[in-house]
């Protein structure tokens, strides 16, 4: 639970001389700002040339910030090392999928696996935990930043030593590796680990073990980064420590959040977007399940490079996703940046203040998150977010293998951003879970789009089954081993015995005319798909059209007291889209799901709980307003003023909360 809520913003002390900092902190005061991350890019001012460093600079802005009431998160500035570090050096550089070694410049640019690059980042961050590990100003840490945003697996010669020994660890012995990478196809088979190569410049594909496993062994490696910085920090200070990701990053989050103490992210989503704002926050909620995440960084207007800029916000829309972040359990809502840079190549992005001292296009907007944040502050530090009834789970790990079988450009986050978002029209609560997640106090659980189930999964989910849940497979789902095969024991081995179908064929219904219907809704079929013939399992939809009528499906089996749901195929179109929310909305009341509401398209109800009362925050995210249907007599927890029973209307980008008290 948040003590009190953070409005933040990234700040840059060291590109600006003394007289601007006090000017800054003045304007932060006026603007509300009460926490400000800095130091993450600044390793060639506290350590301008090898081994002379000196954190002084950064010790004496966190004081005088504290002395006027403003916070800070100290960051390690690993994801720019300076030039002593880099030049005459590629060796010690990320080497791209092309093999192309980068140089110095940009960021991101070193192997982040490279020994030297261990030892110095080591020795920096050591030297800043102990500068300023202790100062009160220090209310956290994040590690470097945003990892593997611009780069992917790296392909050195490092990373080369480290893929073998990892694979060795893995497998044991490489005939292991052989048999279960199947490495007889086109004469691959290793004699020794050392000769497994990195899945580099090739004529056509790689074998689809070699990419995912390389994939995997990077997000495990930069995750070890992460624990290892983490270890140091926590030496010299008992500040929690975050790192701020993404999904769109090559990083395996949940792996990547075990060892650190909150989660949190950064989002540059357009205002067009917000099911795609919205959707991290219902993910960061799930990482750190003790604490409240952050919203390390969003742009108060657009995000911009000297070779783009994104659409700058409407006004009243900021104010808007900050109000359903805290809702949906931030802590913090945080930009980037507070001054906009003068030199660089992000000067054209959105900021608080311009480079010259002055007001941007987002001030207003800012200075209405912050007195939104003042009214609420009291109700969001007194009641928490609701545990959802609907989880779907979202993988990174899933990401990786949709990467290395992307079928047509599909990839994990899109397709989940998409199944998220008609769970989020409908007005039901819901969860996105990482694949770790303990299912306890969910009904209806979704996994769609992972290409392989672990046995770990499986096992969790099916006790869920049993417990009385709905788990619903699909589509997309259990058809690849944990090696990144096909099962020859059947086409989803084991789980289709537990959900009591045969998987007759697997193919790609586009472009093959099928129909399916379901739920009293006929639609076209989609992507690769699962055709089933129902053993226990009784058939629930049935394809009318296509290279295999009257076969199954949609299954549904029943196991202790509750159901095993196959979703073979995506029904697509309007129509599909009618049989998933209908396929959806027969679960979650066939489960049980009380926590849905009737409210409109484009407006959310962040539900909330505190002893004996809940607070529904309703918070218009589309700018064309909404409603939502009020059951029982509230109170407008802001004005105090009685809400009765029915439609409650919701203006533009308007939020309301609405208290109600149990009795
Ligand atoms: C983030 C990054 C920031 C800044 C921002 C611009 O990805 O962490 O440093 O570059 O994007 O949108």
């Amino acid at each position: 639970m948040s003590k009190k809520l953070y409005h933040g913003a990234a700040y840059y002390p060291e590109l600006w001389n003394e007289q601007v900092m006090e000017q800054d902190i003045r304007l932060m005061k006026e603007a509300g700002i009460n926490v400000v991350r800095i130091g993450e890019f600044a390793w060639s001012t506290m350590e301008p040339e090898e081994g002379r460093i000196d954190i002084g600079f950064f010790a004496k802005v966190i004081n005088r910030l504290y002395e006027n009431g403003i916070e800070t998160v100290m960051c390690t500035p690993t994801p720019t090392p300076p030039i002593w570090f880099t030049h005459g050096h590629p060796e010690r550089m990320y080497v791209d999928e092309h093999l192309q070694t980068m140089g110095h410049g940009s960021r991101q640019h070193p192997c982040t696996n490279n020994p030297y690059f261990r030892e110095k980042a080591a020795i920096i961050t050591e030297h800043i935990a102990k500068a300023v590990g202790r100062l009160p100003g220090v209310i956290g840490w994040q590690i470097d930043n945003e990892f593997k945003a611009h780069v992917a697996e790296c392909m050195c010669g490092t990373c080369k030593r480290l893929w073998h020994e990892w694979l060795e660890r893995r497998y044991g012995t490489v005939e292991k590796l052989n048999d279960a990478w199947g490495t007889q196809i086109w004469s691959e088979y290793y004699l020794r680990f050392e000769q497994v190569p990195q899945p580099g410049p090739a004529p056509f594909l790689h074998n689809s073990s070699l990419r995912t496993m390389y994939q995997l062994f990077s997000m495990e490696k930069i995750a070890e980064f992460s624990d290892e910085q983490a270890a140091i920090i926590r030496k010299y200070s008992d500040a929690p420590i975050t790192h701020n990701s993404s999904v769109a990053f090559h990083v395996d989050n949940e792996r990547l959040f075990q060892n650190l103490d909150f989660a949190s992210f950064d989002t540059y989503a357009v205002s067009d977007n917000s099911p795609g704002y919205l959707i991290n926050c219902d993910l960061w909620r799930n990482f750190k399940k003790d604490r409240p995440f952050w919203i390390m960084e969003t742009s108060p207007s657009h995000s911009a490079s000297l070779e783009s800029y994104a659409k700058p916000h409407p006004n009243g829309y900021l104010r808007a996703e900050a109000v359903a972040a805290y809702a949906l359990g931030a802590e913090a809502f945080c930009y980037w940046l507070w001054r906009q840079q003068r030199a660089g190549c992000e000067q054209p992005h959105g900021s608080v203040i311009s480079a010259w001292g002055k007001p941007t296009v987002g001030y207003a907007n800012v200075l209405e998150v912050e007195q939104a944040r003042k009214e609420i502050e009291p109700i969001i530090v007194r009641s928490e977010a609701a545990q959802a009834e609907v989880a779907v789970t979202y993988s990174d790990r899933a990401k990786a293998f949709l990467k290395t079988e992307p079928h047509k450009k599909l990839n994990h986050r899109a397709l989940v951003t998409a199944f998220y978002e008609r769970i989020l029209h409908m007005g039901i609560h819901r969860d996105l879970v990482p694949e770790g997640a303990e299912l306890d106090g969910y009904k209806l659980l979704f996994t769609p789009f992972i290409h392989y189930i672990s046995g770990d999964y499986r096992d969790r989910a099916l006790k869920f089954v049993e417990n009385g849940g709905v788990w619903v497979i699909g589509p997309l789902s259990g058809g690849r081993t944990e090696h990144h095969t096909i099962h020859t024991d059947a086409a989803l081995g084991e789980l289709e015995r537990f959900a009591g179908v045969e998987t007759l064929y697997t193919y790609p219904m586009d472009g093959t005319d099928t129909i399916g219907r379901a739920f009293g809704v006929s639609a076209p079929l989609s992507l690769w798909s699962c055709i089933f013939e129902p053993k226990e399992a009784k058939a629930i939809g049935v394809m009318e059209q296509g290279l295999a009528p009257g076969k199954a499906f949609i299954t549904e089996h029943s196991r202790g007291q509750g159901k095993i749901v196959m979703l073979g195929s995506m029904p697509a179109g309007d129509e599909g889209d009618e049989m998933l929310r209908k396929l959806i909305d027969h679960y979650a009341r066939e489960a049980g799901v009380k926590l849905r509401t009737d409210v409109t398209k484009g407006t959310v109800v962040a539900p909330r709980i505190a002893d004996g009362r809940r607070y529904w925050f309703v918070v218009n995210m589309d700018g064309a307003g909404g409603s939502v249907t009020i059951l029982q007599e509230g109170v407008d927890a802001l004005t105090g003023q009685s809400i009765k029973p029915g439609k409650l209307e919701i203006g533009k980008y308007e939020y309301r909360i609405v208290e109600f008290v149990d009795s």
